[in-house]
Formats: structure tokens, sequence, C-alpha cells
């Protein structure tokens, strides 16, 4: 049954065994989505909440508003993600000589977890009209990676050094959009 502080003490002494252990314990949490929104509360925002960040271990709280989409990005660190309510259509993208091309997609739903590598690449959109809950859980300090981070601009697919500031305005703005567009104060 998931905890939030048991979670976050497991994913600690995991993360040194690499990605596959932290999986494990994602695996056993999201067997019951309806426990990890009970423990983590109603969403009422979209945006990034951490809710344990260190040196070598991240674990973030996402909220995607709908039918919002974040421009492809890399991380420099592994990463787990699971999805506890709504989806995840994650596009995978290789490097090409001058720019990137889109080499792959998963779709994740609620339950689901998978883990990306330390070099992907990917961009993340949220196909459906109401808030997709996800926990991604980083080896590393997602916030300050020792390896600068890219972004790529979403139509151009021209690559520029990541903006963690730009991208929390994203989920700000894409709620704001949705919520305009649906007449909703
Ligand atoms: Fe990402």
């Amino acid at each position: 049954m998931f905890n939030r502080d048991h979670f976050i003490q497991d994913c600690t002494k995991a993360v040194a065994d690499g990605p596959a252990a932290i999986r494990e314990i994602m695996a056993d949490a999201f067997s019951d989505c309806g426990r990890l929104m009970s423990e983590l509360g109603e969403p009422q925002h979209a945006g990034i909440t951490p809710i344990h960040r260190s040196r070598d271990l991240t674990i973030i709280n996402f909220v995607w508003a709908p039918c919002m989409s974040l421009m492809p990005h890399n991380h420099q660190m592994f990463s787990v993600v699971g999805i506890y309510s709504g989806r995840e259509d994650n596009v995978f993208w290789r490097r090409t000589e001058r720019s990137i091309e889109a080499a792959g997609a998963k779709s994740l739903g609620a339950g689901d977890v998978t883990v990306l590598g330390h070099d992907i690449i990917h961009s993340v959109l949220n196909p459906i009209g109401k808030m997709t809950c996800a926990i991604h859980v980083y080896g590393g300090d997602f916030f300050e990676p020792e390896q600068p981070r890219s972004e790529w601009d979403h139509e151009t697919l021209v690559e520029r050094p990541w903006n963690i500031d730009n991208v929390k305005s994203l989920f700000q703005e894409a709620e704001v959009r949705f919520n305009a567009a649906n007449k909703v104060s």
C-alpha cells in the first residue's frame, strides 16, 4: 500500500541500484492508483511539485493540464514514470546530424510504469480533457542536473538550453488556456 514517506525511504535506498530497482517499487505503488490519489490529494492545479529532492534522487508529482504538451527535452539522468490518473503520450526522439527526429512513441495510462534511460529525449502530451497525474522519479537532482540539459523548440526542433522556469510557466499557461476555452473561471 502506497505511503508517501515509505515510498521516499524505499526509493532513497534503491536509487543506487538503478532504474530497475526503482521500477519495482513503482510497480508495487501503482498497482493501486486510488490509494496514490488519496495519499497525494486530488489535483487542484497543473504543475510540478517536488516530493523529494537530493543530489542523487528527485521525486516529482506531475499534474499535466488538460490537452497540454511539453516540447522535446532530455534529462541527463535515468527516470521512472508512473501514471496514477489520466494518460501521458510520450514521443521519443533521436539526434540527427543537425537536429532530432521522432523515433518512437509510448502511451501510458493509469497503472503503467516505464523506465526512461539516461540519454532519452522525449516530448509529452496529455491527450485528454482532464488533468493527468504522474510520479516521475529521477536518478539525480532534476532541478540542477550535473550535465547541462537541452530542450528543442516544438515547431522548429532547434536545440536550446533547458529552462526550468519556462517549463513551470508552460504548465500554468496550459491550465489557463484550457479553462478559458471551456469558460471555467
Ligand atoms: Fe521529461
